[in-house]
């Protein structure tokens, strides 16, 4: 996340925006399109629908390109505007893995999170995955009612949909 110094009103403009997120490779989206996005890879949210996309990511916690094959190497956010009474709160993923019990931990090893891209793609992911930058753990998951389809024991997540028996959660 960017922020302007204090008392300096700035706006990263969609060609910065999109230039900074070629650093780290090719730009994707799999969002759907709103009148006022400036750019086909620059999603555009707001809370006033006439100004963006509303409501994205608000039924659960989760992180983000959670329903793609490949979830989201990176998000670079950039906020225009913060709505009076809302909240985004962002966890380190890292320190929350760190931080399980020895027997969450191997628990939550073990779990994959069965979600799917809303086009007739379901996707398995492992719930505890590794960064691909650092090394370092991290997760995939979306805690929202209908992003989460269940969540599978290793011995369970190759088996037909019909065989398959998901953890009680
Ligand atoms: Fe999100």
């Amino acid at each position: 996340m960017f922020r302007a110094p204090e008392g300096v009103e700035q706006k990263l403009g969609v060609e910065e925006h999109l230039a900074m997120g070629r650093w780290w490779g090719e730009i994707g989206n799999d969002w759907d399109s709103h009148p006022k996005m400036l750019h086909k890879d620059v999603r555009r949210l707001s809370n006033d629908p006439a100004e963006g996309e509303v409501g994205a990511g608000a039924d659960g916690w989760h992180i983000d390109g959670y329903s793609s094959k490949n979830p989201y190497l990176l998000n670079i956010m950039h906020f225009w505007e913060a709505s009076e009474g809302g909240e985004t709160w962002i966890s380190p993923l890292k320190e929350l893995v760190e931080g399980l019990d020895a027997e969450t931990r191997a628990l939550w090893e073990d779990l994959w999170f069965l979600t799917g891209d809303g086009k007739g793609k379901e996707f398995l992911h492992p719930l505890i995955c590794k960064n691909s930058i650092t090394g370092d753990p991290s997760m995939i998951f979306h805690c929202g009612a209908y992003k989460c389809w269940g969540l599978y024991r290793t011995e369970e997540k190759d088996k037909d949909e019909a065989d398959r028996k998901m953890i009680d959660f």
